[in-house]
């Protein structure tokens, strides 16, 4: 990859709830960047292989899903295969299986290609996930570790999903926060060189403020 390319990306990486696609979406605007939800892409290859019957404990058959998979991420759309998948991602039964996807070593390294031909292609951009700063672009200008307290997290994730039952939703993001920490490749860390921020208390526009303190762009 050309080197000159890490001063065009922000990495943000940070456990579900934390406010990444809020926060990288608001900066990605306001610096004239793409933005990459790469959670949509592990939850795209989740989503086909259940529409397949795919075990998600097959490895192989997920990654061929992975690899054949057309991806298209726009304006919030989410195309998968050409169909339109972006509620669909988001819902329980996805949500359910995609920790074990994303666990999968070889799945993964077939997002970071396509993550970083996408960065190549769109020339620098805001790219969100949990191992951005730490393995995808560990050179990027600017890496960000978003946090926030477990019951906030839970009441961000409410009402996202418009969930009615609160302890389903904070039992469900504890066990993929613990699922994506513990797996043995890429798991959730803060990268080295990361910043990190606390957004429990903080508004939408407090954090892009801060985050844009913390460097010069041109
Ligand atoms: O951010 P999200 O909730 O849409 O992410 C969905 C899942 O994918 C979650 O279990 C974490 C995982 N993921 C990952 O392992 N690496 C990424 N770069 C992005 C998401």
């Amino acid at each position: 990859m050309n080197e000159l390319i890490n001063e065009k990306i922000i990495a943000i990486d940070g456990p579900a709830g934390s406010g990444k696609s809020t926060i990288a979406k608001a900066l990605a605007k306001k610096l004239n960047l793409e933005y990459l939800d790469t959670g949509a892409m592990y939850r795209a290859v989740a989503f086909v292989s259940i529409k397949k019957n795919i075990e998600i404990i097959d490895e192989k058959q997920v990654l061929k899903i992975a690899k054949e998979m057309n991806f298209n991420f726009e304006d919030g759309i989410c195309l998968v295969n050409g169909y339109n998948a972006t509620k669909e991602i988001r819902g329980p039964e996805v949500t359910r299986v995609v920790s074990a996807v994303a666990a999968m070593p070889t799945v993964r390294q077939e997002m970071v290609d396509r993550q970083r031909l996408w960065v190549e292609k769109k020339g620098g951009g805001v790219i969100e996930g949990r191992d951005i700063g730490s393995v995808v672009f560990p050179k990027a200008k600017v890496k960000v570790y978003l946090t926030a307290s477990e019951e906030v997290r839970a009441e961000r994730r409410i009402e996202q999903e418009e969930a009615l039952d609160a302890s389903k939703v904070a039992d469900s993001i504890r066990k993929r926060d613990e699922a994506d920490i513990g797996r043995s490749t890429s798991p959730l860390v803060r990268s080295e060189g990361s910043i990190e921020i606390d957004t429990s208390l903080m508004g939408v526009e407090e954090t892009i403020k801060e985050i844009l303190g913390l460097f010069k762009w041109n």
